[in-house]
């Protein structure tokens, strides 16, 4: 698929999930075959630190949800990659899937995608997840598209952040100009 929505959010269509879907719909109406995955009830174990993976080009650990999901982002040119804010920075799950990508940075095999990370707070720390997300994306060399920040407690109140609404739409139409350049 072209482009990819991750969301490491324990809940399955909470906030960050309605925020990336923003991004996703905007891609999908001009035409743009998209994939959304929640790691949402995904068994992600933590990286090992092993260091297996230099050798071995992929992760040791075979027995979760990793891979599969890993394969995907591998298959994608733009991945929209958002989190919930725990504790002003990325949740635990995001952190152990982006821990576990060690694995494809050593050949930069994530190199040349484009992304974009997107994060929900409900009041401050946003900014911090964002950046950890970039973080993410700079380290595997993938072109940094923009972050996308949103406001939101209970699953659904980030689509009452209209500004964030806006952000995310502008965001998707810089997707959709990238991939589809005539699209009008
Ligand atoms: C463990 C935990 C830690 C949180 N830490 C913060 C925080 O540091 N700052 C904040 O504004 N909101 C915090 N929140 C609230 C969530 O960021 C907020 O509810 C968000 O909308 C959840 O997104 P989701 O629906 O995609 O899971 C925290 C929530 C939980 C469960």
């Amino acid at each position: 698929m072209k482009v990819l929505g991750i969301s490491g959010s324990m809940r399955k269509n909470g906030n960050t999930a309605q925020l990336i879907k923003v991004v996703l719909a905007q891609c999908k109406d001009a035409g743009i075959k998209t994939e959304f995955v929640s790691l949402a009830g995904k068994k992600i174990l933590p990286c090992l630190g092993c260091g297996k993976c230099k050798e071995k080009k992929w992760c040791v650990i075979e027995a979760d949800d990793w891979g599969g999901i890993a394969e995907k982002m591998l298959d994608c040119e733009v991945l929209v990659i958002g989190s919930p804010t725990y504790y002003y920075d990325v949740c635990g799950q995001l952190k152990n899937f982006i821990d576990r990508t060690y694995s494809l940075y050593h050949d930069r095999k994530l190199s040349g995608r484009k992304g974009i990370a997107v994060a929900v707070n409900a009041s401050k720390g946003a900014e911090r997840t964002v950046k950890t997300i970039e973080g993410f994306l700079n380290s595997h060399e993938l072109s940094f598209l923009g972050e996308i920040t949103g406001t939101g407690f209970e699953e659904g109140d980030v689509m009452r952040d209209e500004k964030a609404l806006a952000h995310a739409k502008k965001v998707g139409d810089k997707v959709v100009r990238l991939l589809m350049p005539h699209h009008d």
